[in-house]
């Protein structure tokens, strides 16, 4: 049995790719492969799709796998080469898929745990990353499936992804963090690679974001370019400072951080959407609630809200879900 889980961005979106800072968690919704070894081949069945993805090893071209779920299953196959072992089994999940909370990197570990991957996490991870890459075409960042590898159970993990540091940070436990979905949503189809071009178009003026003052940002000319780059480097400030909160204990200032990061995602990075925008005001209006912004690629997916316990929010575990921060799929294996 192979148990990764998803993840929950707390602060810190569309930076990572910058080489810059994210503190998201993992949460307590896990995707798991059940299966046998077998030699040359992959079967495997899913709780979730009628369609089973049989693939012949070692697998070569993941983009063009059918059906479409398969693509991720392809995508660790192929990067792992004549290193995947077979198996056959049945994958199933207690995350909503495509809604945000990495369900595919979740099922990408997983995936790679029951093909054999090496168990070293930032290897593991990359592997992911780069799985995810091909069967998509997105140009995704580490965040999603560095945080499914390497959680911390209570922790928010401060990532600097240049570094690739893990720092964990303790999530006070008197704080509950509800995700609310919001909609389906595909980055393959997003603006998300036309976010990746913009930072680098704004690099080429500038140097590395990760690095860059609000001041280096003031001086690029194309308004579109100057709002992507204020985004990036304001947001790396504000993970910095909500650290700061975190282990001060000092979760209004973290909400209010949270804030300011998702007007910052809706108005310099264009990527919320007008559902995102009400149900953060709608959750700000609820007493006990500290902050609430998108999570994520954004483009809908999901909101993540940080209360008070006795703040008056229902759950229905199957649009909203209070969530938890655990061990990541090797932290948990130690
Ligand atoms: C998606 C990507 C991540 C990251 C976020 C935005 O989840 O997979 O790498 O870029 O969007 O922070």
């Amino acid at each position: 049995m192979f148990r990764a889980p998803g993840r929950v961005n707390l602060i810190g979106d569309h930076t990572d790719y910058t080489g810059g800072l994210v503190l998201p968690m993992a949460i307590d919704r896990y995707t798991t492969i059940e299966a046998v070894p077998q030699t040359s081949a992959i079967d495997l069945a899913s709780t979730s799709d009628v369609s089973p993805v049989h693939l012949a090893l070692p697998v070569t071209s993941p983009e063009n796998v059918s059906p479409p779920w398969g693509r991720y299953v392809a995508g660790v196959a192929a990067e792992l080469g004549n290193d995947c072992r077979g198996f056959r089994g049945t994958v199933s999940t207690t995350l909503p898929i495509g809604s945000g909370l990495s369900s595919s990197a979740a099922l990408e570990v997983a995936v790679a745990l029951a093909c054999g991957a090496p168990h070293e996490p930032l290897a593991l991870a990359q592997l992911c990353q780069r799985a995810e890459q091909r069967a998509t075409g997105v140009p995704c960042g580490i965040m999603d499936q560095l945080t499914s590898v390497a959680g911390v159970k209570d922790h928010a993990l401060l990532i600097d992804c240049h570094t690739l540091e893990i720092s964990p940070v303790a999530i006070p436990s008197s704080t509950r963090i509800i995700v609310k979905f919001i909609a389906h949503r595909r980055l393959a189809s997003s603006a998300y690679g036309q976010r990746v071009n913009e930072c680098a178009t704004a690099e080429r003026l500038i140097g590395p974001l990760r690095s860059a003052s609000l001041r280096d940002v003031d001086s690029i000319a194309d308004d579109v370019i100057l709002r992507r780059a204020r985004h990036v480097v304001s947001e790396n400030e504000r993970v910095r400072q909500a650290c700061a909160a975190l282990r001060a204990s000092d979760l209004a200032r973290f909400g209010a951080l949270m804030v300011e990061s998702h007007a910052s995602l809706r108005d310099d990075y264009e990527v919320s959407t007008p559902e995102m925008d009400a149900a953060v005001e709608a959750a700000l209006e609820i007493p006990g609630v500290y902050g609430a912004r998108l999570t994520g690629g954004g483009f809908g997916g999901c909101i993540v809200i940080l209360a008070s316990m006795d703040a008056q929010i229902t759950v229905d575990e199957t649009t909203s879900w209070e969530v938890r921060a655990v061990d990541g799929a090797l932290s948990a294996l130690r």
